[in-house]
């Protein structure tokens, strides 16, 4: 399936000189959406990744990690921006280009013992996939890999990630 076809391009949004790719209309395509969940969960079996939770960020990374986790009988956990998780949390700070930013998830969502898969809909600097990565490295869970439906290979986001597989269906 043609997947590029369903995400929509919208030029200067945020901000001018951005290509916005816009998941929404994929969501909205009822075969294009169980095709990626379904190719994304043979991927993850193809590369032997067994997870027992899905760790995805917010927000459209809860779009895609949750039918994932269902898909592949793993549970989900979020990982939220800062002050939205109404219990303890663990987090972390990281390096936007200009500042900071802070990611949180919940301590009694994660255990040192946890294997987890890493999803996101896309990977851009590959700041916020590196900040996750690290926040449960740091907990002591085993981070098998990461999972992602858009790639912006030109930001060269995948050299910030440790040595991992990465599942990638569609690259700009
Ligand atoms: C987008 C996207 C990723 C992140 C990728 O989220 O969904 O989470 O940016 O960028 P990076 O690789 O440079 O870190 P955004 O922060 O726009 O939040 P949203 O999903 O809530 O819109
Ligand atoms: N997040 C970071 N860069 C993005 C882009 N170009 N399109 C959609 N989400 C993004």
């Amino acid at each position: 399936m043609d997947l590029k076809s369903l995400i929509r391009d919208i030029p200067d949004f945020p901000k001018p000189g951005i290509m916005f790719r816009d998941i929404t209309t994929l969501l909205n395509d009822a075969e294009g959406l169980r095709y990626t969940i379904d190719t994304l969960a043979e991927k993850c079996r193809d590369k032997g990744l067994n997870p027992d939770y899905i760790v995805g960020m917010e927000s459209r990374g809860f779009l895609f990690g949750v039918p994932l986790a269902y898909q592949l009988g793993a549970g989900f956990i979020p990982v939220r921006k800062p002050g939205k998780l109404p219990a303890a949390v663990h987090s972390i700070e990281y390096d936007l280009e200009y500042g900071t930013d802070t990611l949180e998830i919940h301590q009694d969502a994660v255990a040192a013992h946890h294997k987890v898969l890493i999803v996101d809909d896309l990977i851009a600097t590959g700041g916020t996939a590196k900040a996750t990565a690290e926040l449960l490295q740091k907990i002591g869970c085993e981070v098998l890999g990461f999972a992602f439906i858009i790639e912006l290979t030109f930001l060269e986001g995948r050299k910030k990630l440790p040595d991992l597989p990465i599942i990638t269906l569609v690259e700009y």
